[in-house]
């Protein structure tokens, strides 16, 4: 009865949800990625999809596998790609959060043939990337909800804001890599939650699916109230 009840939370709302690393090509075998499994978005997606929602999960390079069935897995490998895939889904859905660790920088021309070793030094010439999230937040309609997370290593909640401004965000998820145990790699995460009326909730350090049943809860209190 309660799983019935839960359905309800979100149904019918469609979310679109980003996760996992991007990787950006150096030459036809190399690439410049990172070390994010795509757990904490994969976990979000399965998350609202239990509550009911109509989620797309835009996915870069993961092992990942969605527990619930009706999860829509695009699949993408570059920040372009992921970029393209999110202005495609975002004007149909009522919010996006937006979880992948999505390249800085990306080269900027890609080597048609495998790079040969030569000199004692070799320099790639890298690009910024487009901001995806900040891109959303200019295209964000009044009806819209959008959710950044920020991972940062010092002046934490000072550069969330600041992110959370700029972006144009309904809400920042900071991610603290200081404590033990939380991070990339792991399965557990310690959470700060910022909201556009700055008002902060601070969260223990749990297991990322404890951490998406927060964000998720937070979700439906942003889409009902
Ligand atoms: N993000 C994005 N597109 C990028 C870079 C980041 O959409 N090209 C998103 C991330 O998915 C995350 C948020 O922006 O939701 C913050 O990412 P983060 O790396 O913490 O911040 P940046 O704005 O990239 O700034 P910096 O890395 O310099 O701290
Ligand atoms: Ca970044």
């Amino acid at each position: 009865a309660s799983d019935i009840k839960k359905k309800l939370l979100l149904a019918g709302h469609k979310i679109l949800v980003t996760a996992g690393p991007t990787y950006e090509a150096i030459d036809p075998v190399r690439f410049i990625g990172n070390h994010s499994s795509g757990k904490m978005g994969f976990a979000i997606a399965d998350e609202l999809a239990s509550m009911g929602a109509i989620v797309t999960l835009i996915s870069g390079p993961s092992a990942q596998q969605s527990k619930q069935p009706s999860v829509k897995r695009i699949n993408v490998t570059s920040a372009a790609e992921m970029l393209e895939a999110c202005l495609d889904n975002y004007p149909d859905s009522k919010l996006c959060i937006m979880s992948a660790a999505v390249a800085d920088y990306t080269p900027v021309t890609i080597a048609s043939q495998k790079i040969k070793k030569q000199d004692d030094h070799l320099n790639i010439d890298l690009k910024k990337t487009t901001d995806i999230l900040k891109t959303l937040g200019e295209h964000k309609q009044p009806h819209q909800l959008l959710i950044g997370f920020a991972l940062e290593t010092e002046n934490e909640e000072q550069y969330a804001t600041e992110k959370l401004k700029k972006k144009n965000l309904d809400l920042i998820i900071l991610n603290s890599l200081n404590d033990t145990g939380a991070g990339f790699k792991s399965d557990t995460n310690k959470i700060t939650m910022i909201d556009k009326y700055l008002q902060k909730t601070i969260f223990t350090l749990k297991s990322k699916t404890e951490v998406a049943r927060d964000i998720c809860a937070k979700v439906a209190e942003l889409i009902n109230q």
